[in-house]
């Protein structure tokens, strides 16, 4: 069984001091990969590393960049992070690769990724753990722009053939218009309401488009706060489960 698992940028560090690593909380997740009885390939997000490269150089998911010396210093700053992503894994005993999205994916005039699995697929074949990251990605028409975690997770799930999907960010699932976690989500209009709404958003997108898209996929998708992490790579269910196969 293979899980695609990503860990939201404001899990593992401190997103509002620039590049602060959250040293526990990237210790604890490095665990709970290290005891997962699945293969996972690990994505993570940019937190206070690309998020502010990228903000600093007002590139986003839509605003692009034709500058080699911005594209380096955002991909350059993921890079300190998936380091350090890398080295909690290691410490905790997993052999965690790093796989650079700038180097390989693209993104099409319609924003739509592409992203080549095959090194991915003989990575966990051969008993490693994937590592891969938000980044600036060649994008057709605009340059650079960033490809968020989540789109990668979308990709990986896509082109491998992968089991379950799993989003730990700083929520503890997708909230209904009272607060309150809901537990599944088979088609969109069971929540359009609660995360249709606008809401604060960083450079790469909200939960309503989370939700349409992982309803796409043909492996059910979870989401979770930091303390369904455990549970999840356990074969839990923690959270919302996001489920849209008929
Ligand atoms: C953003 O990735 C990557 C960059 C800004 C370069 P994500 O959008 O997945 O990051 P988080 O999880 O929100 O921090």
């Amino acid at each position: 069984m293979t899980t695609v698992l990503k860990l939201g940028g404001s899990v593992v560090t401190e997103k509002d001091t620039p590049e602060t690593v959250d040293d526990d909380a990237l210790a604890r997740a490095a665990a709970a990969v290290a005891d997962a009885e699945d293969d996972v390939v690990v994505v993570h997000g940019g937190g206070s590393f690309g998020h502010h490269a990228a903000a600093e150089r007002g590139v986003s998911s839509t605003e692009g960049t034709r500058s080699a010396a911005d594209t380096v210093a955002i991909h350059g700053a993921m890079g300190r992070l998936n380091r350090a992503v890398l080295d909690a894994l290691h410490e905790a005993g997993v052999e965690a690769l790093p796989v650079r999205p700038l180097s390989v994916a693209s993104r099409d005039t319609e924003g739509e990724l592409s992203l080549p699995t095959g090194s991915v697929a003989t990575m966990l074949e051969e008993g490693f753990t994937p590592v891969l990251h938000g980044d600036g990605v060649a994008h057709a028409g605009a340059g650079v722009t960033i490809t968020s975690g989540d789109d990668l997770v979308v990709a990986i799930a896509r082109g491998l053939s992968v089991d379950r999907v799993g989003l730990c960010s700083t929520v503890p699932g997708v909230l209904d218009g009272e607060g309150d976690v809901v537990e599944r989500i088979e088609r969109f209009s069971d929540v359009a309401d609660a995360v249709g709404a606008s809401e604060a958003t960083d450079v790469t997108g909200g939960m309503a488009a989370k939700v349409e898209t992982l309803l796409g996929l043909s492996a059910p998708a979870h989401v979770f706060g930091p303390d369904g992490l455990a549970a999840f790579l356990a074969g839990g269910s923690p959270g919302t489960v996001v489920d849209g196969r008929d």
